[in-house]
């Protein structure tokens, strides 16, 4: 499966799960400076530790999904549902769009799918992120989606030589289910 792209071959995505196969692309999305500096994690991560965290989730599948963001077969980004917790029925959605895909509406697109699957698959309750404050493109994408802000984690992450205030952003499955059927 290519990763490369042209305008020609934008499709609407789907999400998939994550396949042990994905782990080269994820490789790449996870030692990307620009991309890490909004997870607020360092880009420096081995196929190893990745190979190692996919065993480890397969055997906690109830407590993580990780999707491929697929267009017409090609892999654009990563979408995750992390922290699902049973009791209080919720969990954090995070996503990357790989940087030769972004703009293109890939982010909508996905976000979307994954409150479908949090939502009408898991039945969560509600899904929750936090997002770098100075992150305009991804905070637009969430309003969008139908997130909304619940406050301010000042200086909480340490990114690209600073602290960085995180915005923690939510919705309801039953705000998100009205607005569907409306
Ligand atoms: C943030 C990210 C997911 C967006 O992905 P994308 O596929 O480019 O997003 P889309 O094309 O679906 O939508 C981008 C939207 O943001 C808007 N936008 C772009 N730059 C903007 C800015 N500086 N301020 C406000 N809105 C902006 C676009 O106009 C578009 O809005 P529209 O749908 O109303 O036209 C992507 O840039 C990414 O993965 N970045 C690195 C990792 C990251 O930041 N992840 C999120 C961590 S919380």
């Amino acid at each position: 499966m290519g990763d490369a792209t042209t305008p020609e071959t934008f499709a609407a995505p789907r999400l998939r799960a994550l396949e042990r196969a994905d782990l080269q692309f994820v490789h790449g999305l996870f030692n990307d400076p620009e991309v890490m500096r909004y997870w607020f994690e360092p880009a420096h991560v081995t196929i190893t530790d990745l190979e190692e965290t996919f065993v480890r989730q397969q055997r906690c599948g109830d407590r993580e999904r990780r999707f491929i963001v697929d267009a017409a077969g090609r892999r654009v980004g990563l979408v995750e549902l992390v922290y699902i917790d049973q009791v209080h029925r919720n969990c954090e959605f995070q996503i990357i769009i790989a940087p030769g895909e972004q703009g293109r509406g890939y982010a909508g697109a996905a976000t979307r799918a994954a409150l479908d699957f949090a939502f009408r698959s898991l039945n969560l309750h509600k899904v929750y992120l936090l997002v770098d404050t100075e992150n305009a493109a991804a905070i637009h994408v969430y309003e969008k989606a139908g997130f909304v802000v619940e406050g301010v984690l000042r200086r909480e992450f340490f990114a690209d030589g600073a602290y960085r205030d995180a915005t923690r952003m939510g919705i309801f499955q039953d705000d998100y289910l009205a607005a569907a059927r409306s």
